[in-house]
């Protein structure tokens, strides 16, 4: 009997599924991974079907590593979980099965894990129904993530972005920073498994990193686990990072340039080391994004992107 089969047995009366809310840790496992395995009939032609050493050589990353990152960040309700490049869509789905996001989603450039996260979507909604689980609402998208009509999603809507750029060519990895992550709001957090800046560090700003990504990224590593991905038994570190403005206006501000001055009311701790949830909350979360406050355009003007 299999692992599915003893679940079935063990929580199942007459064939009836017990009703709960929510899948436990276990039961999500289970149907995720029969989910994949019903819906990825040739794993083989999965791997063939990548090159080697380009941006869309595939790798996935494990349901162990997913869980104990939902663990380690605090996920709520008004959270939008976003998948940049995401396969056949089993973090998107195990997101939606184990996590309370609003709302999660992929988007997949290459046509057969398309092709597969559809069979997978499928699989998995059929199997949360069979147990009358529920999840949250997910969609996974067929196209390239650089593509304009995806931009509001991942500039605007996203607040944590999942990119596993182990293998990303140095041209992927630069549009993806100077179109997307250096465009992100306040308080957005990236995971990924190359990071965009130095891990473990302040990232203090000087004259030199004043246009880098780094200037405006809080990075530490996540705990390591074993087996954290497919494509190696080796560890591979994931990294969080947490999009932090605030230092910005601060490096202006100890410059003592009054004319550069933050007006600080309403804006969050910028000496903060941890990322909890509300030392990371955005200022302008509730619809203001859009504009842009006297401080924002005067270092644009400066010629400092924000
Ligand atoms: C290593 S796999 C990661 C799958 C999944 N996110 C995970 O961690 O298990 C990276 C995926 O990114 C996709 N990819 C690369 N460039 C892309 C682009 N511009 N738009 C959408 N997907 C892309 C590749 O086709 C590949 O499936």
């Amino acid at each position: 009997m299999n692992g599915f089969d003893q679940y079935l047995k063990k929580h199942s009366k007459n064939g009836e599924a017990i009703k709960e809310d929510y899948a436990s840790s276990d039961l999500l496992r289970t149907i995720c991974t029969r989910a994949y395995n019903r819906a990825v009939d040739d794993e083989k032609k999965l791997n063939r079907h990548y090159e080697a050493f380009s941006s869309q050589t595939y790798g996935e990353t494990s349901y162990e590593r997913l869980r104990s990152i939902i663990e380690e960040i605090e996920i709520t309700e008004s959270d939008f979980f976003v998948d940049l490049g995401s396969g056949v869509g089993q973090l998107v789905v195990q997101m939606a099965g184990g996590s309370k996001v609003k709302r999660a989603c992929g988007i997949e450039i290459a046509d057969l894990p398309s092709d597969f996260a559809k069979k997978l979507e499928i699989e998995f909604k059929g199997m949360m129904k069979w147990f009358g689980r529920k999840y949250r609402p997910f969609t996974i998208h067929h196209g390239d993530f650089l593509d304009e009509k995806f931009r509001s999603l991942i500039v605007n809507e996203a607040t944590i972005i999942f990119i596993n750029n182990y293998a990303f060519q140095a041209d992927l990895e630069s549009k993806i920073k100077s179109k997307l992550l250096s465009e992100l709001k306040h308080g957005t957090r990236i995971i990924s498994t190359k990071p965009y800046a130095p891990a473990n560090k302040k990232n203090q700003i000087t004259q030199r990193t004043l246009g880098d990504l780094s200037s405006i990224l809080d990075v530490v590593e996540f705990k390591k686990i074993a087996n954290p991905c497919s494509w190696t038994s080796n560890d591979v570190p994931y990294y969080l990072h947490v999009i932090n403005r605030v230092k910005l206006a601060k490096f202006f501000e100890e410059k003592n340039d009054p004319a550069l001055r933050l007006e600080r009311s309403g804006t969050p701790s910028s000496n903060s080391s941890s990322f909890s949830r509300e030392q990371s909350r955005v200022p302008s979360r509730n619809g203001t994004s859009n504009h842009k406050n006297d401080m924002v355009q005067r270092l644009e003007e400066n010629g400092i992107k924000l």
